[in-house]
Parts: structure tokens; sequence; C-alpha cells
């Protein structure tokens, strides 16, 4: 008979003061939950205030940890911001250092939204070179090559960016994929720069045309956010402004799926349907009845949907950021679904926790073939990016008996109070502190 090593009591705990997620599953949910202002406009508005010295004020703000680490950026910039409710006020009066650093930069890859604010503006920016992620290497050589293009001098020094220009000029710059914040900086940069600049492949999501409505309140000229051809005319100066945030898409494809997946008729409001196509054509295809308002969608579930077959894509395309969410979906469809991963091959590490709740997929070349259950069973699960932890609350949702979703700091990066919202709708499920 084999002896552990460790008696239980000595075995080795990392000591990471963590939250977690306890969901008992097999609580129908039903009702309204109202969705919060987007992270992905949010972050580059906090970064976009820098252009227009003064007090600007960001309305329908989410309580997010990555809000509350980009305002630690600006703070390192000698930017003070200060939240009210859902209002931010940002005071860009008085930026006395162009240094994003390491500590704040490698927690958050979207601290590298100051470089084209501060460069174009100061003429100059110190930003530490972001890591990578969960699901792999994440590369910045867009953002850099499109600083060049529009004059800038840029080197590495020490795991930081240095950027330098006297004034950035415009430029015709073709982003090689349409990398969303690559855009972002883009658009930061190109306000203030002599002249014009078009941006050819670049992001349309929407949160590219909210920074751009931001931007032209302004008062920048900017044409042709949300298609795949920006131009920019540049201006002398900005002036601070006040602006509400969209409804965040990803939150509302979320709750829409676990109403999908635990429903009842679960109705998400303040949302904009027009930013969910990608998903509500899923939803239809796997045979999930979905009614659609001005601003608002409602789903009816509890049913095992039909298969699906999709890949991810760039806007209008299915958001990646809702590739794990609809797999915890699919997991109990009546069929074989597969889902491929155009924008990030790796992004899978929920595979293995979704099959420790007892789900059957195989991942290669970057799809996975989920052939789907009648049943999953709970389990302790972790998770490994925001994403990928909200799919493992959800199947916890449906799975028998109790979840345990682990390290839960990755979910409050992007949804404020899942489990308010979630409880609200009647799923069993509260965070307990280890
Ligand atoms: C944005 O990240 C989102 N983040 C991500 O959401 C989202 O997953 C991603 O877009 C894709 O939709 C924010 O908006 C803050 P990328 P972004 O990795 O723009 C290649 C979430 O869940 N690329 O830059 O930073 C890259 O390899 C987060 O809220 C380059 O090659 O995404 C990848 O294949 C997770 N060189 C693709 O572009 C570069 O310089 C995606 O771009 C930049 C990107």
């Amino acid at each position: 008979m084999s002896t552990s090593l460790f008696s239980p009591q000595s075995i080795p705990r990392l000591e990471i003061p963590t939250d977690a997620l306890l969901v008992e599953g097999g609580a129908p949910i039903s009702g309204t939950v109202r969705i919060s202002g987007a992270k992905n406009a949010v972050l580059p508005m906090m970064a976009a205030a820098i252009l227009a010295p003064g007090v600007s004020s960001i309305h329908n703000v989410p309580a997010l940890r990555d809000v509350s680490t980009m305002a630690l950026v600006l703070q390192a910039l000698g930017i003070p911001s200060d939240r009210h409710d859902e209002i931010l006020t940002i005071d860009t009066g008085n930026c006395r250092s162009l240094r994003a650093p390491y500590e704040l930069v490698k927690t958050m890859r979207a601290s590298i939204y100051v470089l084209g604010p501060l460069l174009a503006l100061h003429g100059r920016a110190e930003v530490s070179l972001p890591g990578g992620c969960a699901w792999g290497p994440r590369p910045v050589d867009i953002h850099l090559k499109g600083m060049e293009a529009l004059g800038a001098r840029v080197e590495l020094d020490g795991g930081y960016i240095v950027a330098e220009a006297t004034r950035l000029r415009g430029a015709e710059i073709e982003l090689p994929f349409p990398s969303v914040v690559a855009a972002g900086n883009h658009l930061m940069a190109a306000v203030l720069a002599e002249g014009t600049t078009a941006l050819v492949n670049a992001a349309r999501e929407p949160e590219i045309g909210a920074l751009a409505e931001f931007l032209i309140a302004m008062g920048a000229r900017i044409s042709g956010a949300g298609s795949s051809r920006i131009e920019i005319e540049g201006v002398t100066s900005l002036a601070p402004t006040e602006f509400e945030v969209i409804p965040d898409r990803i939150e509302a494809g979320t709750y829409l799926i676990a109403g999908a997946m635990a429903g009842g008729a679960v109705r998400v409001v303040d949302c904009r349907p027009d930013h969910l196509e990608a998903l509500l054509a899923c939803l239809r295809a796997m045979e999930v009845p979905c009614g659609i308002g001005e601003d608002w969608i409602e789903v009816e579930g509890g049913e095992r949907p039909a298969p699906l077959a999709v890949k991810t894509a760039p806007f209008p395309g299915l958001a990646t950021d809702l590739q794990a969410q609809l797999m915890a979906l699919a997991v109990r469809a009546r069929g074989t679904s597969s889902l491929r991963e155009t924008v990030y091959p790796d992004r899978f590490k929920h595979v293995s926790e979704l099959v420790r709740l007892g789900a059957r997929i195989q991942v290669e070349n970057g799809t996975a073939l989920i052939e789907g259950v009648e049943e999953l069973s709970g389990a302790p699960v972790m998770a490994s990016d925001l994403r990928a932890s909200a799919a493992l609350v959800l199947a916890g949702l449906v799975a028998r008996g109790t979840t345990r979703v682990g390290r839960v700091y990755h979910i409050d990066r992007g949804y404020s109070g899942i489990e308010q919202k979630l409880a609200g709708l009647g799923a069993r499920i509260r965070r307990v502190r280890e």
C-alpha cells in the first residue's frame, strides 16, 4: 500500500491570499441583470485624458481591478483620479512623470495605452514592456512600429520602451493585425500629430469607436472609427471633457450564456445588442431562444443546446473573449461542437479545468472539439485568466454539487460584482476568503 510522503496537515501550501467562489449547481436562474460600463473602453479613455490637460469626467465606470490598476498607473505619472459611484474624474493638469513602472505594467498589459498620449503631448514616454499572459506571448511590435511611423525614435532600455519625438507627423500606417490596444495607441498618438494620419486594417471593435468619440468630444478630428480605415487630422491641442462609457459587451455575453446554460428566462439590460451579433448568431445556431430590444436581450435556457461549429475572429467576428464562456455552454450540447481560436491559438487553459468537471474536450491545432455530455459534477477548479474564470463559474451553475473556483482575483479584473449579479438571478454562489 503506498503511503503519502506528507501527512494531510503538512502538505505545503502556497500562501497566496486569494478568494474563491463557491457555486452550488442546479439552481435555475431567471430575472434581469444590469450590464456595467465596458472595461476595454474605459481603460483607453483614462489614458486619453492625458492628452487634454485639466479635469475630465468619465461616467458609467465599472468597479474593476483593472480600472484601479490604470488609476495607479496614472498616479505614477502624477495624475490623480477620483471615483464616486460610477463617475471617475481625472486631473491631468500636472503630469509630473513620463514613466509607467514595471511593477504596475506587468499586472495589466493595457497599461501600454499611456504610450501614445505621453508621446503625443509630452514628446517622451517610458513604458515598461508588458509581460506575456496565461495563454502565451503578447507582442507589442505593432505599437512600436506605429510610433516610429509617426516620427518617434523608439528604443528598448532595461525592459522599458523609451519613445521620443519633438512633434509627431501624420502618416499612412497599415496594421499587420487589427490589434485593439495597438489601434488605440495609434489613434491617441495621431490626434496631436502634424498633418493627417490614416490607419489601415484598424481594429473595428466598438471600444475603438467609443475611444474615437471621446477624443472627438475633446476636439480631435477623426473619421471612420469602427471601420477598418480611420483617418485623423492632427490638431494643436485638446480640451478636457465629460463622457459616458459604453456597456460591456463581454460582460453582457457572459450573462447571456449563463442564462442559456442555467435559465429560466434571463434578460440583460443596459446593453448594446448591435455589439453582440456574432454571439447571438451562435446562440441561435444552438437553438437557444433569444429576444432582442433596443437596450436589452433575453434568453430562455435550461434545455441542452444544439452543437455549434464556430471560430473566433476580430470584430465583427465572434470575440475571443467569449470563447471560454461559449465552450462552457457547448459542454452539455446534444452532439459534438468545434471552437476554433484564431486570435490566440493557445487560449485553452480553461479546457483542463472543464474536464475536471466532467467535460469531454480535445484540443488540437487551435481547435477544441467538445463532445456534449448529459451532466457535469462539481469539483475544485482554478482559473488562469478572467474569461476562463468566468467560464468555470458558469459551468458550476449547472454542475451537480459544489464547484470551487480559485484565484478569483482574475475575475475581479473584468467583472464587477459577479456573485451579486448571479445571486440576483437566483444562483447559489458565494465568495469565501482563504
Ligand atoms: C484586446 O487586447 C483586449 N484587451 C483583450 O481582452 C482581447 O482578448 C484582445 O483585444 C483580442 O480581442 C483590451 O482591450 C484591454 P493583442 P489587445 O494581444 O489589443 C497580435 C479581456 O479579456 N499582436 O494586442 O492587447 C497578438 O499576438 C482582454 O478583457 C501583435 O502581433 O490584444 C494577438 O495575436 C484579454 N503585435 C493579436 O494581435 C502587437 O504589437 C491580438 O492583439 C500587438 C498584437
